[in-house]
């Protein structure tokens, strides 16, 4: 019998497209001789904000900047759990102004306690909320000093993760959470075994016994970029095979096309920050 998934009401935070484009190069899907249609992906971020309204979530919006293509990538700029931010210190200097423009949101936002780090943290792209603890990469962005600084400040237990294929550099486009933990049962996870370490792979098998386990062609597409409420899970079009494990598994599938994006190397997931508290 397959568990009844039950939503629950999210607020995110995104940031339109507007000048987004692939202007260097990052990470392994960008290349900056293809070409970028902006407008195409404005429409496909327009569908993403449409889809969390559609599901009765709460959005709010940053502006985007000038001369900044990848702010679009809310989920890198901050991690915000029972109201706290810890905010984001980018490892490339083409992004690094990202983090001050969030900060300065967050501040105008009523957050009160806002710490900046000192060690590389590219935020929700490397930090994910299980409901119970902070699974954290690291080996291509996220610092591991900054594990520890997320875990003094946040107040929530880390568990490192390190990630050793440069096609999955941050930990959401490796895995995500698709059911919080509560205090009766354990978080439900989908992830790719193959973009861990084995030693990582070990501790996700003993923490995560019941996890989806997704195919290479699921996280080829960026499959595991996923955003899930509970029961609503958003995912990139191409991911037909996590998308049947999930009906399987109660939840309720919707296909986004993020083609465009994904030229950046992002997916749903990247393009939101979870406000939490
Ligand atoms: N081009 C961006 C970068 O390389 C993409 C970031 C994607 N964000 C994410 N949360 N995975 O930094």
């Amino acid at each position: 019998m397959t568990e009844a998934r039950v939503s629950t009401r999210r607020r995110y935070l995104l940031c339109e497209p507007k000048y987004f484009t692939v202007e260097y190069a990052i990470n392994p899907w960008m290349d900056p001789s293809q070409p970028v249609s902006t407008e195409l992906a404005v429409k496909e971020w327009t569908e993403l904000a449409d889809t969390y309204r559609r599901w009765g979530h709460r959005v709010e919006f940053i502006e985007p900047q000038p001369g900044l293509p990848d702010m679009v990538f809310a989920a890198n700029s901050g991690t915000v759990i029972g109201g706290r931010v810890l905010g984001a210190r980018f490892r490339a200097p083409q992004r690094a102004p990202e983090a001050d423009h969030y900060r300065r949101w967050f501040l105008d936002h009523g957050y009160r306690d806002v710490f900046m780090p000192t060690r590389t943290n590219e935020a929700e792209g490397d930090f994910t909320w299980t409901g119970a603890v902070l699974l954290a990469g690291t080996g291509f962005r996220t610092d591991p000093g900054a594990h520890s600084e997320a875990q003094e400040f946040l107040g929530v237990p880390v568990v490192s993760l390190s990630l050793v294929d440069p096609r999955y550099y941050h930990l959401d486009t490796a895995l995500c959470v698709l059911t919080e933990a509560n205090a009766t049962r354990n978080a439900h996870i989908a992830y790719y075994p193959e973009a861990f370490s084995v030693g990582s792979q070990r501790v996700l098998r003993r923490l995560f016994p019941d996890a989806i386990i997704a195919t290479e062609a699921d996280a080829e597409c960026l499959g595991l970029n996923a955003v899930s409420d509970g029961r609503n899970v958003v995912l990139p079009m191409e991911a037909t095979h996590l998308a049947d494990q999930l009906l399987h598994h109660g939840y309720d599938p919707t296909f986004l096309d993020i083609s465009e994006l994904r030229k950046s190397g992002g997916g749903p997931k990247c393009c939101t920050m979870e406000l939490r508290g």
